[in-house]
């Protein structure tokens, strides 16, 4: 099978566009036996922490940070193992600056970072900044397809359909093709207007307006994830560090996520 590289993505923080790529990461591999590489390609660079290493991890390994592939420094970039189908390629504030200079081809250079691991991993996974321009450009070139983690309140939900017209006109801009677009409506409430109501605009609002604008590849809307606290306590576990293993040693009352994410995984990928 060839290698296969979604981008986490949407224009605004708190969605769960980095709890959503790391469990997407844990369940192919801990579950699937995938070869992963993750990218955290936020400066913010949370994926460290969700992996359970020190914020100053990049200290002692300069060659595992994205920022390399700014310094014309792409062949020297050599990824953490984090565990045995895992690897890591983390960033930190250094990102935020290279976002600000004029860099020679600065879009496509993601790409060819995930171009030179290919062949190495069944997938490549990338969690994304919160941001448009040419950070958020070089992601879209970067992925085959799309993972796009909506927080179900009408704010959020609205607000996502100005991003995906911008992720669509990089695809013009670029010609470039995103196979697929996976909608995942997230901290969802049942009990709760606003949030059933946001649920159902993404399940018949967002397909059909990429259709209208043109997007010719497969869109579909996943089953909502619930709120819950497990996600926090599995991301600050001390020990475990990987949301598969942690509902299956620690919260057995959370299976229910872990059946959710498997299906959340099969459609995304
Ligand atoms: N379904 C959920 N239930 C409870 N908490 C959640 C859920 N999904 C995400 N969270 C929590 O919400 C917070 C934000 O999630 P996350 O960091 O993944 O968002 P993000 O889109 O990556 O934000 P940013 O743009 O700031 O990077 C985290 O503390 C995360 O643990
Ligand atoms: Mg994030």
């Amino acid at each position: 099978m060839s290698c296969v590289t979604i981008a986490s993505v949407n224009q605004k923080g708190g969605q769960g566009k980095s709890q959503g790529a790391h469990a997407l990461t844990m369940v192919l591999s801990s579950i699937y036996g995938k070869r992963v590489l993750l990218i955290d390609f936020d400066p913010h660079g949370v994926q460290k922490l969700l992996c359970g290493y020190k914020e100053n991890i990049l200290d002692a390994y300069p060659s595992a940070n994205i920022s390399l592939i700014f310094e014309d420094k792409l062949l020297d970039i050599d990824p953490i193992r984090v565990s045995e189908k895992v690897d890591a390629i983390f960033s930190n504030y250094l990102l935020a600056e290279y976002a600000e200079r004029n860099i020679k081809n600065k879009e496509n250079l993601l790409s060819k970072l995930v171009k030179r691991f290919e062949e190495e991993y069944d997938y490549i996974i990338i969690d994304s900044l919160r941001t448009t321009g040419s950070l958020m450009t070089s992601v879209v070139l970067a992925a085959d397809k799309l993972f796009v983690p909506v927080k179900t309140n009408i704010l959020d939900e609205s607000g996502t359909v100005g991003f995906l017209d911008e992720v669509y006109a990089i695809m013009e801009a670029y010609d470039k093709e995103i196979e697929k677009i996976t909608l995942i409506p997230n901290l969802y409430e049942s009990n709760v207007n606003d949030k059933r109501e946001s649920l159902s605009n993404i399940k018949n609002n967002h397909p059909k307006y990429l259709k209208s604008l043109g997007y010719k590849g497969e869109v579909l809307v996943a089953p909502p994830i619930p709120k819950r606290s497990l996600f926090d306590s599995a991301a600050s576990d001390p020990e475990v560090y990987n949301i598969v293993k942690f509902i299956e040693k620690k919260a057995k009352s959370n299976r229910d996520i872990l059946t959710l994410l498997k299906t959340i995984t099969e459609m995304s990928i």
